[in-house]
């Protein structure tokens, strides 16, 4: 039976790429802090007899990640999945320093924490999934703090990647373009929903990516509108 944790699972890409790891071979922990929602992923998962385990804590908080590193037990997990995220839009100079905070809490000290703590646990030819962004290579306007935080991931796993290599461990990057979720609910603006990706396309690269043989590391998959940008 595969083990995986999927962060940000309530909803979104979280919540699609739940939807396609779901089956009777598969544990999956589930976390996300809307426990409504975090409860309907669950019921997906099940309805493909999958087994479905919800987490529910703030990744704001180190000491929360830190408990819920607790809760997962001491079974090493297949697969770490860090997808919950926070976006923002607005000028650098408009920027408060708790937005700024909570971005780099959410985006890259959760997933840190996460990897450092779960990681000695994994096994070779397990992986860890790191969702990042078309954000962690280029920069856009009104984009600066959410940029900084994927950039600050893609850092983190490049280095993290190569001291896992030895143990034999994956470190699977995925960047999606914009992509059709409610994180863009709370972004200012007018942005073309119709031009985005759907959730399911990240969660079919994910599962593609888990999907090759141990040996097999494909460790970079972009994904993007063929239209180009918004
Ligand atoms: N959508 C895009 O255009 C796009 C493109 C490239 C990359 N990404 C990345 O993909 C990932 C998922 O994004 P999405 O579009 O699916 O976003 P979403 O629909 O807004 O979902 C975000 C998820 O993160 C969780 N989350 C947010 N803040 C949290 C916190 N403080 N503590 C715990 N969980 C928290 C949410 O949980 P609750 O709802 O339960 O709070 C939710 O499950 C993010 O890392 C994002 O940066 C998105």
């Amino acid at each position: 039976m595969k083990r995986y944790l999927i962060t940000g699972a309530s909803r979104g890409i979280g919540r699609a790429i739940a939807e396609k790891l779901a089956s009777p071979e598969c544990t999956l922990l589930l976390h996300g802090r809307n426990r409504e929602a975090l409860a309907k992923t669950c019921r997906l998962v099940e309805s493909k007899s999958g087994k479905a385990i919800p987490l529910l804590y703030d990744l704001r908080r180190p000491i929360r990640v830190d408990k819920m590193s607790e809760a997962i037990g001491p079974e090493p997990l297949d697969a770490l999945i860090n997808n919950a995220g926070v976006a923002m839009v607005k000028p650098f100079g408009e920027i408060t320093l708790v937005e700024w905070d909570t971005l780099f809490a959410v985006n890259v000290t959760a997933p840190f924490l996460l990897t450092q703590r779960l990681a000695p646990k994994m096994q070779t030819g397990s992986s860890i999934v790191n969702i990042l962004s078309i954000a962690a290579k280029n920069g856009f306007p009104g984009w600066s703090g959410y940029c900084m935080t994927k950039f600050a991931l893609e850092g983190f796993s490049q280095c993290v990647r190569e001291e896992l290599r030895p143990r034999g461990i994956r470190v699977l990057n995925i960047y999606p373009a914009a992509t059709n979720t409610e994180i863009w609910d709370a972004v200012q603006g007018e942005w073309p929903r119709e031009k985005m990706l759907l959730p399911e396309e990240i969660g079919d690269a994910v599962a593609y990516a888990l999907s090759r043989p141990a040996g097999v590391a494909v460790e970079n998959i972009d994904l993007l509108n063929l239209t180009g940008r918004l």
